[in-house]
């Protein structure tokens, strides 16, 4: 049954409840609508909200994957890591919010003891202006992981499989193993591109065609009109989702008015990542509103006050993305002579994180980093010697780069057997075991 208290705070408890429940949902649904009031162009049918919930109630429990449990995934108790620890780890932005987004959290004051859906509103219509969209064409989520679950979760299922690049940012996968969709995992083209000839190839059953641009972890991107080929070649029926957490960092072209055309695309920004926000907990989904009202029966709920703030306060800071943009780039280029001088091999990126090879099992490094306070990304399995590195700031990398020297001048261990997170990847395994 529904439990009541938990539809006080969303959707979440479409979760919990046994498919018959589902029509107590509708009506929880339709009051919560009332009080919410849910912009434009949403619209849920009776009928089909029970066909949604139903499935979704079939799901069962699903755990939200976040950058910060992978980047942490081996030691998920932060007091272990050194007060004076550099952390380029996570794909955060050591610069936080800006000063803009600071202030509006500090005036927040007493507000931030009601919901104030007014705040989220503004929020949504502040970038559906910037961008040239219908505020109805837009979502507002506590992150991008949340929305990036429900479209796995809406658009595969045993009988609609997941399409993605490799190495990829792992999050999709592990949202499939709730839907248990097959996951057929397509390596990057030899540019690091997402290779979308053979990704639209990769099963005539596809429900969900996944491009990171830039992808994570390599930072590197996929042309527009590579998008476009995946958009006309996919499989009947399939979506497109176009995860531009990164895109601000690159001069990769962005898709919105894919979506704004009303094509089977959904596309996720985050707030995490160039903005710096990546604990206050802000993201869009961007789709056409019956696309968008897919995702709803997995998650719905009132965002964190702080960030919708912090947010719009940040898309109204006009100079922002560019003035990051630059800092970000002229540290990685820097980064990336240096490590070209000294003849390391790693992937160009343009974005804040980069590929690098260490030649030896990424495990062991990412140890012997570690030991001298430089917490490092993780290792992917279809790359077991190459590691990710996140751009941080300048004096950061100053540090990295020594600590990274005297890491590959230290002779490797000898591995016994395969090198970690070398196993075999079988394509159609539904959950990759993640190093
Ligand atoms: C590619 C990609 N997508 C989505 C996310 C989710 O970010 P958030 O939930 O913080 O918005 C991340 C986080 O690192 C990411 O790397």
């Amino acid at each position: 049954m529904v439990d009541p208290a938990g539809m006080r705070y969303g959707m979440h408890a479409v979760l919990y409840v046994s498919a018959n429940a589902a029509e107590d949902l509708w009506w929880c649904l339709v009051m919560k609508l009332e009080t919410l009031a849910v912009p434009k162009g949403y619209r849920f049918s009776r009928r089909s909200f029970v066909r949604i919930a139903s499935a979704a109630s079939a799901v069962g429990l699903v755990h939200i994957t976040t950058e910060v449990d992978l980047a942490y995934g081996q030691r998920r108790i932060a007091r272990d890591i050194p007060a004076d620890a550099v952390l380029i780890n996570a794909n955060e932005n050591p610069l936080g919010p800006c000063a803009e987004a600071c202030s509006a959290m500090d005036n927040l004051g007493a507000k931030g003891g009601r919901y104030e859906f007014g705040l989220t509103q503004e929020l949504v219509k502040t970038f559906a202006e910037i961008e040239g969209l219908k505020p109805e064409y837009v979502r507002a989520y506590a992150g991008s992981s949340e929305p990036l679950h429900y479209a796995v979760l809406a658009f595969t299922s045993p009988e609609k499989s997941l399409v993605m690049g490799d190495p990829a940012y792992e999050a999709p996968m592990r949202a499939a193993s709730y839907s248990k969709a097959r996951v057929f995992k397509v390596p990057l083209a030899k540019n690091y591109a997402h290779d979308v000839k053979a990704m639209v190839g990769a099963d005539p059953n596809a429900g969900l065609l996944y491009i990171c641009n830039p992808n994570n972890p390599t930072g590197t991107t996929t042309t527009r009109e590579d998008i476009e080929y995946a958009l006309v070649n996919k499989p009947k029926g399939s979506t497109l989702l176009i995860d531009e957490a990164y895109i601000h960092f690159s001069d990769a072209k962005p898709v919105l008015d894919l979506a704004a055309a009303d094509k089977e695309v959904v596309v996720l920004r985050t707030f995490s990542k160039i903005y710096g926000m990546a604990g206050l907990r802000c993201g869009f989904a961007i789709a056409r509103p019956d696309l968008l009202a897919r995702l709803e029966p997995y998650g719905w709920n009132s965002m964190p006050v702080t960030a919708v703030v912090a947010g719009t306060a940040s898309l109204k800071h006009k100079g922002l993305v560019l003035e990051r943009k630059k800092i970000n780039a002229d540290i990685r280029n820097d980064l990336f002579s240096w490590l070209a001088a000294d003849k390391y091999s790693f992937v160009p990126s343009e974005s804040n994180c980069f590929m690098v090879d260490v030649k030896r099992p990424g495990k062991q490094f990412i140890e012997a980093m570690e030991a001298k306070k430089v917490y490092i990304g993780r290792v992917w399995p279809a790359w077991p010697t190459h590691v990710r590195v996140t751009v941080g700031t300048g004096p950061e990398m100053e540090v990295f780069k020594k600590a990274f020297k005297e890491a590959m001048e230290t002779p490797a261990l000898a591995v016994q057997g395969p090198p970690k997170g070398a196993e075999s990847w079988r394509t159609d395994r539904p959950y990759a075991s993640l190093s």
